[in-house]
Order: structure tokens, then sequence, then C-alpha cells
């Protein structure tokens, strides 16, 4: 299904009341809801881990997109797995063994997601291709939400040619609102992360606290 998907990230949402924002933003129309787990290792920001993931899991009806910005990833699938997460995102760069990474996700059952930094290049995915369900294209150094957008709609391009007619999503996390969202669906992503431009209005001047912003997008 190449629709494009929006995925809101709740790294802005309160989080105190991770439940009923799953819920607002749903019945907004997220078609996913995006899930950004640090470490402070791998990314100098730490959000929440597993426990937090299977809390949350109850109140989002769609899909569970997990996103780990974690080194080591290995010890940690299972239990994310468990935490109900349907796609898990693992980063090429938080590890020397990401083919073993992806086998190991979809033994879980959960689809297998890679994501690349900025400075990652297309190519590194070339061997990756029939072991991954999604491709995570980061158009912000990840750790922070409410980063500037930095333009990677050549990466998509070459990517979305090098997929072919495989069915992998590619997805794009990072600094996408109302301005910047035409742009990467343009390159050729369907799947769009926006955390700060849902639940904080962003671009969009809106006071209201959540949700209102994904029909712009
Ligand atoms: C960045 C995270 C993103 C982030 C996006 O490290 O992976 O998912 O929450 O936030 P915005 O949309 O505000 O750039
Ligand atoms: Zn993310």
């Amino acid at each position: 299904d190449r629709s494009i998907k929006i995925a809101p990230s709740i790294l802005a949402a309160d989080f105190a009341n991770f439940g009923a924002e799953c819920a607002a933003v749903e019945a907004e129309g997220a078609d996913w809801v995006h899930v950004d787990v640090m470490d402070g290792h791998f990314v100098p920001n730490i959000s929440f881990g597993p426990a937090t993931c299977a809390a949350i899991r109850p109140h989002i009806k769609g899909v569970m997109d997990v996103h780990l910005m974690i080194a080591p990833v290995d010890p940690y699938i299972d239990a994310f797995a468990q935490a109900g997460a349907d796609v898990i995102t693992a980063h090429i760069e938080a590890g020397p063994h990401i083919h073993r990474t992806l086998q190991a996700i979809r033994a879980t059952g959960a689809k297998a997601g890679v994501a690349l930094n900025p400075g990652t290049p297309a190519e590194s995915v070339a061997h990756l291709l029939d072991l991954t369900d999604l491709i995570c294209v980061m158009t912000v150094n990840p750790g922070f939400g409410g980063q500037k957008f930095i333009d990677m709609s050549d990466k998509i391009k070459t990517l979305r040619q090098m997929i072919g007619d495989r069915p992998v999503h590619i997805e794009i996390d990072g600094g996408v609102d109302v301005t910047t969202a035409p742009i990467v669906a343009q390159a050729g992503a369907d799947v769009l992360v926006a955390g700060s431009a849902v639940f904080r209005g962003g671009s969009v001047s809106d006071p209201a606290p959540y949700g209102t912003n994904i029909k712009a997008i």
C-alpha cells in the first residue's frame, strides 16, 4: 500500500497522558503511531523503553511503529515485540550486524525497519532490500523533536528506484510539516512521521492541543 500514511510521533505528546494522546491522534485520522525510543547512548537523549510501549499498546488501534534509537539493539528486540510493536526499526549505524538484526526482528513476527541518519547513503541498504519492510530516512539528526528539516529528496528518489516493486515502505522522520510533507511525498515517501507539527501546532498556527494538524499535512 503506497498511499500516504501519517504517523504522529508521541515524542511531542504529553508524556503523562500517552493513552489519551494516542486515541486523540487516531480519532483525527492518524494511520500509524510512531514511538521514539532513545537510550542516551546512540542519541544524546533518553525517552522511554519497552514497558512504556506495552502500556500504550492498548490505546492504539492501528499500527504501533517503534523507532529504536538505541545501541545495541539485539538484546531488546524480543522485549519490544512482546510489548506489541507492529514495526520495529533499527538504525544501520547502531551496530556492525544490521543484517542479523533485521532477521531477528522478522523472526518475532514484527515488520523490520532500517533507519538511515542524514549522513548515511542510500546505497548502504543495497544488500538489505529483501530483509526489510521499511526504510526510514531521517531528515534530522536523531535525538530530539522540533528540529529543522534536512532535504533528503535525492536519497528518497534513489531508494525508491532501488526498491523497485518490492513491498518496502519509505518513511520520513524529522521536520515534517505542511510545507515539507509534499516535498518528501513527491520524492517517493509513503509514511510521514510528524511530531511537533501534529502535537504542538508546528508551522500551522493552531493552538489546539493535539491531532488537529493531521488533515492539513
Ligand atoms: C527524532 C525522532 C522523530 C521526532 C520527530 O529523533 O526520531 O520521530 O519525534 O519530531 P519532529 O516532527 O518534531 O521533527
Ligand atoms: Zn522517530
